[in-house]
């Protein structure tokens, strides 16, 4: 069954989405994924050049899964804020341990429209939050981000994807549609919100267009396609 696209990218349908998916997400995702998506996540870390003792907005920050990452590379001097729009991530990014240890400034706020001064980060970031946003959406986030970073500032972000070869294409997303919703069932979630992921997964195809949406706002962007295109990633930085 496939929901219609502007219920899909309505906000709080994802809210809600991301609501109910909050309990199980840390733990499907890990086991889901095989590990890959700290790898992918790792890469786009590594993709913004952070700098030690930078502030950096990690936008749609789930449950902090790149924080620890984060806090590697700009260390103890830097400062995290995370965005996130779902009470339910936030809520259990507040037992994150990087939250408890006060490494990191949480927000619920809608990434897209977020409370942040003109110019006030060096960096921003967000793993696997782009699929879930329309094309008129990701406009509104690349404004954004061009918005709060400082000049020089950096940006990555990473999302999975549809990888071009059919070979690799029919098992990706035989797994994504059958396979996540199994473990997911497993790990005591709703198989239903995990199925979403294949639907939302196809509509984005990969980071193409956002990365089309980051030029026409004035940023400095390259475009990353991760194992054959499982993952793609976008980088650059505001002149
Ligand atoms: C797939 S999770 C990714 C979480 C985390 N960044 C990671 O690497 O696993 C996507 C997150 O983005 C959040 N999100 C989606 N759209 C958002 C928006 N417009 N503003 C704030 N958060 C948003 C969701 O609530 C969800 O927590």
């Amino acid at each position: 069954m496939q929901t219609a696209p502007e219920t899909l990218y309505d906000s709080a349908y994802v809210q809600k989405l991301f609501n109910e998916m909050s309990a199980t997400y840390g733990w499907v995702n890990l086991l889901s994924s095989f590990g890959f998506t700290w790898w992918w996540r790792r890469q786009c870390i590594r993709l913004a050049k952070l700098q030690h003792g930078a502030r950096v907005g990690d936008f749609m920050s789930g449950q902090g899964e790149t924080w620890h990452q984060i806090h590697k590379a700009i260390g103890a001097h830097g400062q995290i804020i995370g965005f996130d729009f779902s009470s339910g991530m936030v809520t259990l990014s507040a037992q994150n341990p990087m939250t408890r240890r006060g490494k990191v400034h949480i927000s619920q706020q809608n990434a897209l429209h977020t409370a942040l001064a003109n110019d006030s980060l060096d960096a921003v970031v967000a793993g696997f939050g782009l699929k879930t946003l329309s094309e008129h959406q990701m406009r509104s986030l690349a404004q954004e981000v061009r918005r709060v970073l400082k000049p020089g500032g950096t940006f990555s972000l990473v999302e999975i994807s549809t990888p071009a070869s059919k070979l690799l294409l029919w098992p990706y997303m035989f797994y994504l549609r059958y396979c996540i919703p199994i473990i997911g069932k497993l790990c005591l979630g709703n198989p239903d919100n995990y199925r979403f992921l294949a639907q939302y997964t196809q509509l984005f195809q990969n980071a193409r267009r956002a990365q089309s949406a980051f030029q026409a706002a004035g940023l400095h962007t390259h475009y990353a396609e991760l194992i054959f295109g499982c993952a793609s990633a976008i980088y650059g930085y505001k002149e």
